[in-house]
C-alpha cells in the first residue's frame, strides 16, 4: 500500500518537493530558486508559468526513478496572497503574478479606507486594507492589463492564489482554492463557506473569476497521470503560515508558532471561535475539514530571511546568511546600530504600507559585525511588538515554537527568548511548513485518523531555550528600537 505523501511547497524564494514517509520521516527533496522580478520600487513580480514548470521538475526529481508507486497522496502549501490570472481555456497565464510583498495597491486601499470601508471588511473577514491582501491585487490586474481585463469581458478568466495555480494546472483543469488561502484574498467572510457577493462588489472583483473554496484536508482533487504516470489524489492545500502551525503541531487553543522565512509570521490558535482583533492583529482560517473551520490570530511582519539576503545581495556586506551567527557572537552588542526592517513597509501591527527601513546609532565603530547583529535582534524587535498586540488582544504566548530557515541560526533564537522573555522551542526538523501540508494530505488521504493524530506520529524532538539577559539590557534595546521606529 502507498503510504508516502509528495509535498509541493511552493514559496516566495523558492519551490521545492519533499517525500514524507508516514511517520514524517523525509525521503528526498528537490529545490529551485525563482526569478524575483522588481520592475519598479515597491512592485514584486513572479512569473507564474516558471513556478509551474520548476515545481513540475522538483516534483519529478524528488519522486525519482522509483515512481510514483509509493505516493498515496500529493499536499500542496504556498506562498499566500500573491495572485495569478490566467486563461481558463487555454491554462496560460495572463500577466506577471503579483507577489504578495507587492505595495502598488496602497493608494488604493488609501482611498478604500478614506472611504470608510475597513469595519465592514474587517468583521467580515479578519483583515485590514492593505495591499499585502489578494484583493487589491486582482482589481489592479482588472485596471491595468489589457490581457485580464480582455478575459473578464469574455468570461475566460481565471484568477487564483499559487496552489489554486498549481491544481489548476496538475488536474487540467480544477479551479479550487482552498479555505486557508482563500481567507487571505478580501473576498472570504471568516464565517462564510464561500466568497462574498459584497466583497467581490467592493474591490471590483468578478466573482465568476474565481475559484470554488473547498477544505484543506480530504480527497480534494486528482493530478493527472502526464506528470509522473499514474493520477495521484491531492488531499492538502494549505496556505504555508498555516500549514507551519500545523506543523509544529499547535493544535490547541493557543499554542503559537513563528516562521523566520522570508518575511516572519506568527499565528495563535484561536479554536472554532472566530477571532477579532482590536489591535491590528488579522483573523484567518487555520484549516478546515469536511467544512469545519479552527481559526488563528495572526501577526505578519513583511521582512525578516529577506533582509538578511539583502545584507548579502545588495550591500555585499556578507558572504552567507549563515556567517550573521559568527558576526553577531563576536561582540558584545551592536554598539548602538539599531535596523528597523520596513524594506517592503511594514505590517502587523503598524500597517505603513509607505514606511521604509531604518538603520540608526551609526558611528565609525559600526562594521559589518554590528549591522549583522542589529539584522539578527530585529527579528526580536518585530517579534515583541508583535507579542505586546497579541498580548492586549487577550492572546498572550506561553511559549513560542519558531521554524523557518532563519530559526537555525542559534544566536537568534537565544536572542528571541531573551527579549520576548519567553521560553523559545525549535524543532530538529525546522521544514514544518511542508510538514504541516505532509501532515494535512496524509490525513485527507485517510493514513492518520485526524490532525492531531498525524501530529503524534510524525513530528519529531524539539530544542528549547530559556530566556537569560539581564532585565536593564532588555528595557534598553527594547526603548532603543522603539526610538528607531518612530523614524520609518
Ligand atoms: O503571507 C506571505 C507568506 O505566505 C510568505 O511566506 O515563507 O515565503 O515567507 P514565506
Amino acid at each position: 500500500m502507498a503510504e508516502c505523501i509528495l509535498v509541493l511547497d511552493a514559496g516566495t524564494t523558492s519551490t521545492r518537493a519533499m517525500v514524507f514517509g508516514r511517520d514524517g520521516k523525509l525521503a528526498s527533496v528537490a529545490q529551485a530558486e525563482l526569478t524575483q522580478h522588481y520592475p519598479r520600487p515597491g512592485w514584486v513580480e513572479h512569473d507564474a508559468e516558471e513556478i509551474w514548470q520548476k515545481t513540475l521538475s522538483c516534483m519529478r526529481e524528488a519522486v525519482g526513478e522509483e515512481g510514483a508507486e509509493d505516493i498515496a497522496a500529493i499536499g500542496i502549501t504556498n506562498q499566500r496572497e500573491t495572485v495569478v490570472a490566467w486563461d481558463r481555456g487555454t491554462g496560460v497565464p495572463l500577466a506577471r503574478a503579483i507577489v504578495w510583498q507587492d505595495r502598488r495597491t496602497a493608494d488604493f486601499c488609501a482611498a478604500l479606507k478614506e472611504a470608510g470601508h475597513e469595519p465592514l471588511v474587517q468583521e467580515k473577514t479578519g483583515l485590514l486594507l492593505d495591499p499585502y491582501f489578494s484583493g487589491t491585487k486582482m482589481r489592479w490586474l482588472l485596471d491595468n492589463d489589457a490581457g485580464v481585463k480582455a478575459a473578464a469581458a469574455d468570461g475566460s478568466l481565471a484568477f487564483g492564489t499559487i496552489e489554486s495555480w498549481l491544481v489548476f494546472r496538475l488536474t487540467g483543469g480544477v479551479h479550487i482554492s482552498d479555505a486557508s488561502n482563500a481567507s487571505r484574498t478580501l473576498l472570504l467572510p471568516l464565517e462564510g463557506a464561500d466568497f462574498d457577493e459584497e466583497l467581490c462588489e467592493l474591490f471590483g472583483v468578478p466573482r465568476a473569476a474565481l475559484p470554488r473554496v473547498v477544505d484543506t484536508h480530504g480527497p480534494l482533487a486528482e493530478a493527472g497521470a502526464e506528470w509522473l504516470g499514474r493520477t495521484i489524489p491531492i488531499c492538502g492545500l494549505v496556505g504555508d503560515q498555516q500549514s507551519a502551525t500545523i506543523g509544529q503541531g499547535c493544535l490547541s487553543f493557543g499554542e503559537t508558532k513563528a516562521t523566520y522565512g522570508t518575511g516572519a509570521f506568527v499565528l495563535t490558535n484561536k479554536g472554532a471561535k472566530v477571532p477579532r482583533s482590536e489591535h491590528r492583529l488579522l483573523g484567518t482560517v487555520l484549516c478546515q475539514g469536511k467544512g469545519k473551520r479552527t481559526y488563528a490570530l495572526e501577526g505578519a511582519c513583511f521582512v525578516a530571511g529577506s533582509l538578511i539576503q539583502y545584507l548579502r545581495d545588495q550591500l555585499g556586506l556578507i558572504g552567507s546568511a549563515a556567517e550573521t551567527e559568527d558576526l553577531a557572537r563576536s561582540i558584545e552588542d551592536s554598539g548602538e546600530v539599531v535596523i528597523v526592517p520596513a524594506l517592503a513597509g511594514l505590517g502587523a501591527p503598524h500597517w505603513k504600507p509607505d514606511a521604509r527601513g531604518v538603520i540608526s546609532g551609526l558611528s565609525f565603530a559600526s562594521g559589518r559585525a554590528q549591522i549583522a547583529r542589529a539584522a539578527l535582534e530585529a527579528m526580536a524587535h518585530q517579534t515583541h511588538d508583535l507579542a505586546q498586540a497579541f498580548a492586549a488582544d487577550g492572546a498572550a504566548w506561553t511559549r513560542l515554537k519558531i521554524d523557518g530557515g532563519m530559526s537555525a541560526n542559534d544566536w537568534m533564537a537565544q536572542d528571541l527568548a531573551n527579549i520576548l522573555d519567553l521560553e523559545v522551542e525549535r524543532p530538529d526538523f525546522v521544514e514544518t511548513t511542508a510538514l504541516g501540508a505532509a501532515m494535512c494530505a496524509a490525513v485527507g488521504a485517510g493514513l492518520h485518523p485526524d490532525l492531531p493524530a498525524a501530529a503524534d506520529a510524525m513530528r519529531g524532538n524539539a530544542a528549547c531555550f530559556a530566556p537569560d539577559m539581564d532585565e536593564e539590557v532588555r528595557k534598553a534595546r527594547l526603548a532603543r528600537y522603539a526610538r528607531a521606529l518612530s523614524a520609518a
